[in-house]
């Protein structure tokens, strides 16, 4: 994959891929669960992200938040990411090759997820499947101190297909969620016999998956550790649906377990 030019003139975070190249991110998603493209957001921008968020946790008081929808986005300097022609191409081009069909007109959703204090321990191993067909992870900041967690991503690749069926995808997802086949998915006898990956991610790379296909969670940091990541997701076959809502609910309710009271960040 190529080193995107920070002398692009057509788009502030990275020049668009040509279509075999986004074919072999495709491939390699297919492959191993995660396709990498690797150098993607320039440093300025990672730095400006991360004062952002720093930001953002002192009004959080230190701990967990998540924050979802467009407002947040278009006050933050991700929006860079989020109005990037390149990565709107990637994200069409992944659905395309994902489902054999036309891309979703609709936006990606943007949503950011920060890991820190004690609540932020407990949103660990949270293995869920993702409502929209493709994913893309920017990391911002992953702990990297000496004795510290990195909260690396664990994913099963490409467990199930996409599910246009809303009703199959809601018992699946309730199968799979509850805190009982969390505690399954955490052991290392399912992440061997069902061949997990262990994904260290690196800031400044993105990382994009089938999310609606791969049941995925974070390892846990230590409470005093800072984890961030955006998040772009694309591309739901369920969108406006009730079960849809019903699901959104059963999420928020989720949350609300955790102690997690503000916005949702992890797509349900
Ligand atoms: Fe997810």
């Amino acid at each position: 994959m190529r080193t995107p030019s920070r002398d692009d003139k057509n788009d502030t975070l990275l020049p668009p891929l040509a279509g075999d190249e986004i074919a072999a991110l495709a491939a390699a998603i297919d492959r191993c669960g995660v396709g990498v493209l690797k150098a993607a957001v320039p440093r300025p921008l990672l730095e400006r992200s991360r004062r952002y968020v720093d930001h953002e946790l002192k009004q959080h008081g230190g701990q967990y938040f998540g924050l979802a929808g467009r407002e947040w986005i278009e006050e933050s300097p991700l929006a860079a990411v989020a109005h990037s022609n390149a990565i709107e191409a990637i994200l069409k081009g992944l659905y395309r090759h994902a489902t054999g069909e036309a891309p979703d007109l609709r936006p990606a959703a943007p949503s950011l997820r920060v890991l820190a204090g004690s609540v932020g321990l407990r949103h660990s191993y949270l293995f869920h499947y993702d409502s929209y067909v493709v994913t893309a992870l920017v990391p911002l900041m992953i702990p990297s101190a000496p004795y510290e967690l990195p909260g690396d991503l664990v994913l099963f690749p490409n467990l199930r297909r996409v599910r246009r069926n809303a009703i199959v995808n809601i018992i699946e997802k309730v199968m799979v969620e509850s805190p009982l086949a969390c505690r399954i998915w955490k052991s290392h006898w399912a992440q061997r016999r069902f061949g997990a990956q262990v994904v260290k991610m690196e800031p400044g790379n993105i990382y994009f998956f089938w999310g609606m296909r791969s049941l995925h969670a974070n390892q846990p940091c230590l409470p005093r550790s800072i984890r961030s990541t955006a998040l772009f997701h694309f591309g739901d076959p369920h969108a406006g649906t009730f079960l849809k809502r019903l699901s959104a609910r059963r999420h928020q309710a989720r949350l609300r377990r955790l102690g997690q009271m503000a916005n949702a960040s992890q797509a349900e």
